[in-house]
């Protein structure tokens, strides 16, 4: 475990010589954003809910006008945000290196930063659908203030509700994205693991299977997590302090 400043000359050495760089971020990549963590606890109208229980099917079932307008908000504020230096960094990284991104965030930052993103796991705040048919949705009207309740907007096509494109617990992962981020951890050079607690499966699943074929596994996050005893190397800094960081390192001419 490495908390210095500066990275570990060994990861620059193993980034540096890498080619192909699978990357896997959670919603720590964001927080320096300002886009909150699942796990950090949540404020104003939504304070006695847990960010988890909003997030699933049931919680919409049972009350979709009090789920819609968090997910409005959620959406909003990711609007109102700026990637920050480690989306950036990363941007920077696929100049040089075949990058393969793979992120957990259903926000559009690393897109925003100029990556290309192989596969959001747990889709996307932004791509709205039918909750019935599936038909894709146009962005509603985002609030300029949140609101406790709200009414979803109709499908053009079925007259069912509209619903966030994300992944809520319980559901399953879109087979492509998954199978395409499989891909990415089993064939790498290294995998970076940037700001994810490493609970939540099967995305957490991935840097273990690259750890068992042998290839290095990099932490970077500011604290342990569920990962840390896996990986090879961690080191205890954010994504946005070391990202440009190591990236400059790695991709320095000699
Ligand atoms: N830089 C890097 N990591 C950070 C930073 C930062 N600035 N700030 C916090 N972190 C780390 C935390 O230490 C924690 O390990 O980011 C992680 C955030 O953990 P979670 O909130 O659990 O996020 P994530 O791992 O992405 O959650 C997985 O769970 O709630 C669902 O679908 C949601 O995609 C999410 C999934």
């Amino acid at each position: 475990m490495r908390t210095e400043p500066t990275p570990d000359p060994a990861v620059v050495d193993l980034l540096r010589a890498a080619t192909k760089v699978t990357v896997m971020t959670g919603a720590g990549m964001s927080a320096e954003s300002g886009v909150p963590t699942f796990r950090d606890a949540q404020t104003g109208l939504w304070e006695e809910f847990d960010a988890a229980s909003l997030a699933t099917p049931e919680a919409w079932e049972d009350d979709p006008e009090m789920v819609w307008p968090w997910y409005l908000w959620r959406a909003r504020m990711v609007r109102g945000v700026e990637p920050n230096a480690g989306h950036l960094a990363l941007a920077e990284l696929a100049r040089h290196k075949d990058v393969r991104l793979v992120t957990q965030n259903v926000d559009d930052l690393h897109e925003r930063a100029g990556s290309d993103v192989l596969a959001h796991l747990h889709g996307s705040l932004l791509a709205f659908r039918c909750t019935d048919c599936g038909a894709p949705a146009p962005e509603p009207e985002l609030p300029e203030e949140p609101t406790s309740r709200a009414m979803p907007p109709v499908c053009a096509e079925c007259g069912g509700y509209v619903r966030p494109g994300v992944v809520w617990f319980g559901e399953s992962l879109a087979l492509e994205p998954f199978e395409a981020a499989e891909r990415a951890h089993e064939d790498a050079d290294i995998v970076l693991v940037i700001g994810t607690s490493g609970v939540v499966f099967p995305a957490a699943a991935l840097p273990i299977t690259s750890r068992g074929l042998g290839i290095p596994v990099v932490e970077i996050n500011p604290d342990e997590t569920e990962l840390s005893d896996l990986v090879q190397h961690a080191w205890r800094t954010t994504a946005a302090a070391g990202l440009p960081l190591l990236v400059e390192a790695a991709t320095r001419p000699v």
